[in-house]
């Protein structure tokens, strides 16, 4: 099995740089207690106020060389003046490896067109970082015999095309996709898991889109929404998928280790 990945999505959590700093020492701690062979690839997003310090704590102890230090957003632009907003050469000077773009939350609650989730991605890769692309559709329409109707598939395939355009294939290749279905995210009302049967369908969707546009693809998908202790093994054992990408129960200290934990026993 190829190393598996995880992905922290702190979003605008926790509330403290001492919180933060808790949650980092008990990963700290778990990974001081792995053999080699045990490791896995580990990246944390925090929301940019932490970032410097985050990435200062991650070249200390267990957590150097085996956790890196990844970003939430990016702006569209590396020069024109956006109030607000931070740059990807900003985010290179503090060490930010990886960078979320076109995360739902962002789409659906902001409004992030798919053209500028676009500029963003292209905004990482011009700052030769690797974007973690997330992708996945709003909902699932049933039909009456409780079959997934096939409008989301179609959704998907626009989401991809429209994302990655204009992107050679050198570039798709350095890419991180992560499938996240909305209805899956843990924020998202009534929000379920969705099942690696179900996500590995959707991941060859997209890997069917990428594949007719370019000769190269991605190497890296992984799996986000509701990942939790119980259920990251399902996804993990499946090999469609290399990782997971966790958000809500990334930011719960005790729970964060319990999901890392599977993956070691897992590899
Ligand atoms: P969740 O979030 O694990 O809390 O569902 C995943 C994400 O939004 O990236």
């Amino acid at each position: 099995m190829t190393k598996q990945l995880i992905v922290a999505n702190w979003k605008n959590h926790p509330d403290s740089l001492a919180e933060a700093v808790e949650i980092l020492d008990s990963a700290d701690k778990y990974l001081g207690s792995l053999s080699e062979a045990e490791r896995f690839g580990l990246i944390f997003c925090p929301p940019f106020v932490f970032t410097e310090e985050v990435g200062k704590i991650l070249k200390t102890s267990h957590l150097e060389h085996q956790a890196e230090l990844g970003a939430q957003d990016i702006s569209i632009d590396d020069k024109t003046a956006l109030t607000g907003e931070v740059s990807g050469s900003m985010l290179c000077k503090l060490g930010v490896g990886y960078v979320i773009v076109g995360h739902s939350e962002r789409r659906w609650k902001l409004n992030e067109s798919n053209e500028t989730v676009n500029k963003k991605l292209k905004a990482v890769l011009r700052n030769e970082m690797v974007p973690i692309v997330c992708i996945g559709e709003r909902e699932r329409d049933f039909s009456a015999e409780g079959e997934p109707a096939s409008g989301w598939k179609d959704f998907i395939k626009k989401q991809v095309e429209a994302t990655f355009a204009g992107l050679s294939a050198d570039e798709v290749t350095r890419c991180i996709i992560a499938y996240e279905p909305v209805w899956a995210i843990s924020t998202t009302p009534g929000a379920r898991s969705d099942t690696p049967e179900s996500a590995a369908e959707s991941i060859f969707i997209i890997k069917e889109v990428l594949s007719k546009t370019y000769n190269l693809k991605p190497k890296t998908y992984l799996y986000g929404g509701s990942i939790t202790s119980a259920n990251a093994r399902e996804f993990l054992q499946n090999n469609q998928f290399d990782g997971v990408l966790v958000g809500g129960a990334s930011v719960n200290k005790e729970e964060f280790v319990k999901i890392l934990a599977t993956v070691s026993k897992i590899l």
